[in-house]
Parts: structure tokens; C-alpha cells; sequence
């Protein structure tokens, strides 16, 4: 019983609880896909007892706060971006690194407010997105055949069958690191260095010679100018000290996303506190599966990728769902069809959906339609596909009358060379310079700033 009791409430009171909690463990019954397989039922237990008794990580008043600022982007007023590591890992949980990352999302939402006149809504990947869902269970190299890296918070990256296999501890290291992540991110967005005044600093530390640095600069002279000259006019700028960013990964792990579940003092709903925004992925969004089941019960904004085969059908049933009352904010659908599908894909979607969804926010992920094999044999994207699905996904929303809402994109703060093309010109040879993600090939610190001048373009042109 102790695995299905929640410490929130007396646990002598198990059948108030249960109807209190609201299915929150129905789940448990729907045999999830893409779950680890733990051997030690004690030393889950243990883990998800650990998790239980632990802080929130966030708190539901801001999971609402995100939810308004989501609801605006679905009516054109705000536009939202998500980016960082396609799989985070523990190792890479310093600061240096984690504030490259948060400085890049901080410059693409500068140039996204700037160039395209818009509020941007800033949402990393990051502080939980530990969990990756694989096509196969098991990998082989050279004969030897172990399980598949399902990223850090199932087990590790190191091809040996001690580091591979599945470990319950690591869902509470995933909430430590998780924890101090959001720890710095807070302090970086509330504590002055996101200061729009210090726009210039964000460049620091980047490759002066990048393009993107040198018309990130020249953007960041008129954003001062403008400050200068608004602030002569006595302007009072304290607005402008702390910005609001919000964590989200995909809930893929369900014991960790469960164990993380409260009920809000407030309200006395449910409210998944492992981050702000939570995802389904595209691998595991069967309408009668656990993790729609389960995201349906909590009442954070969500959100469900929709890949190329997704029918309107299919975003109808989701949206009945896991938004049966059209609750704006509540749902995003993320797109991710491929820069070869999207011109066909989404307005067929959008078409069959016609306006019977009017609250749903709309954004674009061009990154896991476009994966491709280079012919040195690296998992990568082109920077050209990438950027085809985002103005493809402009287009058919411009056409079908609906809003284009945003942007979700694998990014990181590091000059690496895991993305083909952009103004730098990385090629099949040049990958192998820094190739350095776990999982997915993210866009490097000045593709993140050439796709948010493109981006900028494409918002104005929309008005
Ligand atoms: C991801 O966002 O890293 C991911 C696995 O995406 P999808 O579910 O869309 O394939
Ligand atoms: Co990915």
C-alpha cells in the first residue's frame, strides 16, 4: 500500500484519500510504455518513499501564472519558446553551463520581444528533463548487447552493464540535481542578471567572431538606446529586473511524476510540482494510455507532441481528454512533423480540427521530424530543415486562421557542432569537432540566435 498512499493526507482515512485523489494512481492499471524495469522493489520503494516526503520543486500558484501567460500566446498575444538539452545529465548540471543556457534563451527571447514586438513566455527544457523514451530496449556494440541509455534518471550513459542498468536511486539524484538547477535558475531570473539593462552581458562568453554574436550586439545597442532614451523620458524601469522562466520536461517517468504530485493547499487539486510544464512525448500519447491518463488528473499546463501520422480525431479525443472543459492555457499541442510533412501534415490537421479548439496553443518543435544520419555517421539535423518546418508552420497557421504560439526547440549554451548548416557552415566533417550530446543533436548558441532572428520575421509578418 505504501507505493499508493499519499503522505499528504492521513493515511488512516485511505478511502476519502483515494476519492480526494482522483484517480491520480489509475494509471498504475494501464501498463505504461517506456517505463524502466527495476529489480529491487525495495530500493524503488525506498525512492519513491523518499521522493514523497521531499519539497515541491514548484508551486502550483506559478503553474497557474504560466498557465494565463500560455493562454495569451493561443490568442496571439505572447509567444511562447521552450528550449534546452534534449536530455539533460547530471554531469552536465554545473553552473557555467547552465547559464550559457539560460543566457541563450534569455538572448532569443530579447531578439523574439525586440525583432517581433511580442511578450516572450520562457520555458527551459531543463531542471527534470532527464528521462528519454527509445525506440529500442537494448543496444549492441561489437557483439555485446545492453540495455538502452533512457537517460540519467533510469540509468547511465557508459556502454557497461553496471552503468546500464536500471537504478531506482537515480530518480532521487534526478530530483537533487533537478532541484539545484531550478535553484540557479531562480536566483539568474529573479536575483538582477536577467535585467533587461544587461542585455549586452548575455553575449559575454559567446564566440565574438559567430555571426549571431555581432547582430546580437548590434540588437542589443538599439534595446539600450531605447532604454536610455525611455528612461530620459522617467520611465521606471523595475519591471524590467527579474523575468519570469519556467521548467518543463515530458512526464515520462510516472513513479517520479506521481511521487511528485500534491494537492494544493489552496484549491485541492492536484498539481504535478516536478516542474511547470509537462509534456507527453510522441511515443507514448495512445488516448487510452498512462500517460494521458495520469496528465489528465493533475492540473498543471500540458502539453502533447503531435507528430506527422496525428489525426484530428486523434487531437480531438486528446483535447476531450485532457481538456474537457477548454480550459485556455491548459493544452499545447506541439507539432513535430518534419520539414517533407508539415505542408501537408498540419493543415489536413488543422483542417479536420476546424474551430472546434479554440483554446489550444499551438507551437513548433522542428527538431524531432528532421533527425537525420550524416554520412560521418552522427545523429544530426539541418539547420535548413529545421528552419523550413518553423516557416512551413507560420504558413499553414496564417492560412488555416489559427496562431502560430511558438517555439520548442533542443538548444544548448555550448559552442558544439551537432546540428549541419547555419551561418557557420558546419558540415559532415565539422561534427566531429564538439559532438557531445547524450541523445538528440542540439542547436549550438549562434544557431539559436540566427533561428530567433528568423523568427522575429516571421512574428511580424503575421501582424
Ligand atoms: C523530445 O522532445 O526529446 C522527444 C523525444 O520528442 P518526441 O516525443 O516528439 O519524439
Ligand atoms: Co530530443
Amino acid at each position: 500500500m505504501s507505493l499508493h498512499t499519499d503522505p499528504v493526507f492521513d493515511s488512516r482515512d485511505i478511502a476519502t484519500t483515494a476519492d480526494h485523489l482522483g484517480g491520480l494512481d489509475d494509471w498504475r492499471d494501464m501498463e505504461p510504455l517506456q517505463q524502466p524495469t527495476y529489480l529491487d522493489p525495495e530500493a524503488l520503494e525506498d525512492a519513491v518513499g523518499r521522493l514523497r516526503s521531499s519539497p515541491p520543486l514548484i508551486f502550483a500558484g506559478e503553474a497557474d501564472v504560466l498557465k494565463q501567460r500560455i493562454a495569451a500566446a493561443s490568442r496571439g498575444e505572447a509567444f511562447v519558446l521552450a528550449g534546452g538539452d534534449c536530455a539533460e545529465s547530471f554531469a552536465g548540471a554545473q553552473a557555467d553551463r547552465i547559464r550559457a543556457r539560460i543566457q541563450t534563451v534569455l538572448q532569443m527571447a530579447a531578439v523574439l520581444t525586440y525583432g517581433g514586438s511580442m511578450p516572450v513566455v520562457k520555458i527551459g527544457r531543463m531542471a527534470g528533463q532527464f528521462a528519454k523514451p527509445r525506440s529500442a530496449d537494448t543496444e549492441t556494440r561489437d557483439g555485446v548487447t545492453l540495455p538502452a541509455f533512457r537517460g540519467d534518471i533510469v540509468n547511465g550513459f557508459e556502454f557497461t552493464e553496471d552503468s546500464r542498468r536500471h537504478d531506482p536511486a537515480r530518480l532521487v539524484q534526478a530530483y537533487q540535481v533537478s532541484a539545484s538547477t531550478l535553484n540557479l535558475i531562480r536566483a539568474f531570473t529573479q536575483g538582477g542578471f536577467a535585467d533587461l539593462r544587461l542585455v549586452h552581458e548575455w553575449n559575454r562568453g559567446f564566440l565574438t567572431s559567430n555571426p549571431g554574436y555581432q547582430r546580437y550586439e548590434q540588437m542589443a545597442r538599439e534595446i539600450d538606446r531605447a532604454i536610455r532614451f525611455m528612461d530620459a523620458c522617467g520611465a521606471d524601469f523595475d519591471a524590467l529586473k527579474t523575468t519570469e522562466f519556467y521548467a518543463a520536461h515530458e512526464a515520462l517517468l510516472l513513479e517520479y511524476e506521481r511521487a511528485l504530485t500534491r494537492i494544493d493547499s489552496r484549491t485541492g487539486q492536484a498539481y504535478d510540482v516536478s516542474g511547470h510544464f509537462l509534456w507527453i512525448g510522441e511515443r507514448t500519447r495512445q488516448i487510452d494510455g498512462a500517460h494521458v491518463d495520469f496528465l489528465s488528473k493533475v492540473r498543471n499546463p500540458i502539453g502533447v507532441k503531435l507528430g506527422p501520422t496525428a489525426t484530428a480525431e486523434e487531437a480531438l479525443a486528446l483535447a476531450e481528454k485532457l481538456d474537457p472543459e477548454g480550459e485556455p492555457g491548459r493544452l499545447t499541442f506541439v507539432t513535430r512533423m518534419g520539414a517533407s510533412m508539415i505542408a501537408e501534415a498540419l493543415p489536413k490537421l488543422l483542417k479536420g480540427i476546424g474551430d472546434r479548439l479554440p483554446q489550444v496553443t499551438w507551437v513548433c518543435d522542428p527538431m524531432h521530424g528532421n533527425t537525420i544520419t550524416s554520412n560521418t555517421g552522427y545523429k544530426t539535423r539541418r539547420f535548413e530543415d529545421v528552419m523550413a518546418e518553423v516557416e512551413r508552420f507560420f504558413t499553414a497557421h496564417q492560412e488555416a486562421g489559427t496562431v502560430p504560439g511558438g517555439l520548442h526547440v533542443e538548444l544548448t549554451g555550448d559552442d558544439v557542432t551537432e546540428i549541419m548548416g547555419g551561418a557557420t557552415e558546419i558540415d559532415d566533417e565539422g561534427l566531429r569537432r564538439r559532438y557531445e550530446t547524450l541523445v538528440d543533436p542540439r542547436l549550438n548558441h549562434d544557431q539559436s540566435l540566427e533561428m530567433a532572428f528568423q523568427v522575429a520575421e516571421y512574428l511580424t509578418r503575421r501582424s
